[in-house]
């Protein structure tokens, strides 16, 4: 990774985590959804979001095909460029996380190196690995884009569980099964996460106000 220059500063505004974290009622986190192609990850990033919000929550979704449009227009999908396009999201979701918001990122990022990347990048106590599983044959009968079929018939190279590979985590924070459980129910099992380790609720306060 290539380091700035040395005469570059750090600036540090007067805003402490705290604050921002009383602001929103909320403990900053990004859920990492990684899975294949047609598993179903943004699908469960924007229905997450939307009950988020609902509950005046601050999230925002990071999704691989929107971000391709603007961030990482210039990337492809070579081993290399993938690996950008991680780093490129990981260093958006941490500004995001330092702003205080929920983040959701979608992407397939299908190499267990580049994740461990973006979980130090946006560091270890924030970033949720979440692991969308459903089987490569659930994907491809699913396949929503028409990409699967694209790629078996060599139209489209490199694709993810046809032609270039995609190593599921070994512990991740979370792990929903998609083949098995309907959209709702996944999306209610990381929100539980959430409501456990990050939103802050009446009964049970997540986010403690006094400051150091
Ligand atoms: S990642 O590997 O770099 O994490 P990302 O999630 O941003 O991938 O983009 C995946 C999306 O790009 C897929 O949902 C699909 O719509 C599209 N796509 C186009 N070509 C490929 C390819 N060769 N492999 C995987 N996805 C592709």
């Amino acid at each position: 990774m290539k380091e700035p220059p040395n005469f570059l500063q750090r600036f540090h505004g007067t805003i402490a985590a705290q604050d921002r974290m009383r602001m929103f009622r909320q403990k900053p986190a990004t859920i990492w959804l990684t899975g294949l192609s047609g598993a179903g990850k943004s699908t469960l990033a924007f229905a997450l979001e939307a009950q988020l919000i609902a509950l005046g929550h601050a999230c925002y979704v990071l999704d691989g095909d929107n971000v391709r449009h603007g961030l990482a227009s210039d990337l492809g999908f070579a081993r290399e460029d993938r690996r950008e396009n991680i780093r490129r999201v990981a260093h958006v979701a941490q500004l995001m996380n330092d702003a205080g918001l929920i983040v959701i990122t979608a992407l397939i990022s299908p190499i267990r190196e580049d994740r461990e990347m973006a979980r130090e990048i946006i560091g270890p106590d924030k970033f949720v690995e979440t692991y969308v599983s459903a089987s490569l044959a659930t994907c491809q009968s699913r396949d929503p884009k028409g990409l699967y079929a694209k790629a078996r018939s060599g139209e489209i190279s490199s694709f993810t569980g046809v032609s270039a590979p995609y190593e599921a985590p070994d512990a991740p924070e979370l792990r929903v099964d998609t083949g098995t459980l309907s959209p709702a129910e996944s999306v209610a099992q990381i929100f539980s996460y959430l409501r456990d380790h990050c939103l802050e609720t009446a009964a049970q306060p997540a986010v403690h106000t006094a400051r150091a």
